[in-house]
């Protein structure tokens, strides 16, 4: 029952100085993030709640989703835009792109939705590393993107410290870090993982990657 009362909380301003959350699968319908578009302004209302004052809609694009187009995404997402206009919170559309088997041909196919046309989200698959993943890295770069790896934190089981600090220097990566991380929402290695990445500013960007209304309310965040 004491538990919140010990529990950290991070004021919003400082780890999004520009009040923009920078991963969330508020877009409805289209992963498994929001739900409906109700479940898309709870999230939003969550989020204004805590100080931020808007969000990159991120959602994924991976072989489990095979209708996630750039150009469907960016129809829901206009539709979103349409509903949520009185919430006064800024969306913006990006996408968070898993290094699987379609990568390629994803980014061979359709111009992708990265954050401001240089910046590509991109995950790794949680439990292994696939084959070829630095050199989907690579590619990121040879296209002329600098690859942005979503939630580094989560990924302990798969890579050493080292490896992260080498990506940065040789690959040009750069980091995007789960508030919920260092709240222990992904276990206690990624909270300390989270922890040592923030002291050594290894994060350029914070992202809340709410895919729902509780996940939302649960960040330690304050205004
Ligand atoms: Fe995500």
């Amino acid at each position: 029952m004491f538990g919140n009362l010990f529990t950290p909380r991070y004021a919003t301003s400082s780890l999004f100085p520009d009040g923009m959350d920078m991963h969330t699968h508020i877009l409805w319908g289209v992963d498994d993030g929001a739900a409906c578009l109700e479940e898309s302004l709870g999230i939003i209302r969550r989020l204004k709640a805590m100080g931020l004052k808007g969000a990159y809609c991120t959602p994924h694009i991976m072989a489990r989703y095979p209708d996630n187009t750039p150009d469907f995404l960016r129809r829901r997402f206009d539709q979103l835009l349409a509903d949520t206009r009185e919430e006064q919170f800024q969306l913006r559309l990006a996408a968070e792109y898993m290094l699987d088997n379609q990568f390629h041909e994803q980014l061979r196919r359709y111009t992708p939705l990265t954050y401001d046309g240089i910046h590509l989200l991109v995950e790794l698959p949680q439990y292994y590393l696939p084959g070829a993943w630095k050199d989907m890295i690579s590619s990121v770069r040879d296209m002329g993107y600098v690859p942005v790896l979503a939630h580094p934190e989560r990924y302990g089981r798969l890579l050493q410290q080292e490896d992260f600090l080498q990506l940065a220097r040789q690959e040009g990566v750069k980091y995007q870090g789960n508030v919920g991380s260092l709240k222990g929402f992904y276990g206690k290695s990624a909270a300390a993982l989270a922890q040592t990445f923030h002291t050594r500013q290894l994060y350029e960007w914070w992202g809340t990657d709410s895919h729902n209304i509780a996940m939302a309310k649960r960040m330690p965040l304050k205004n």
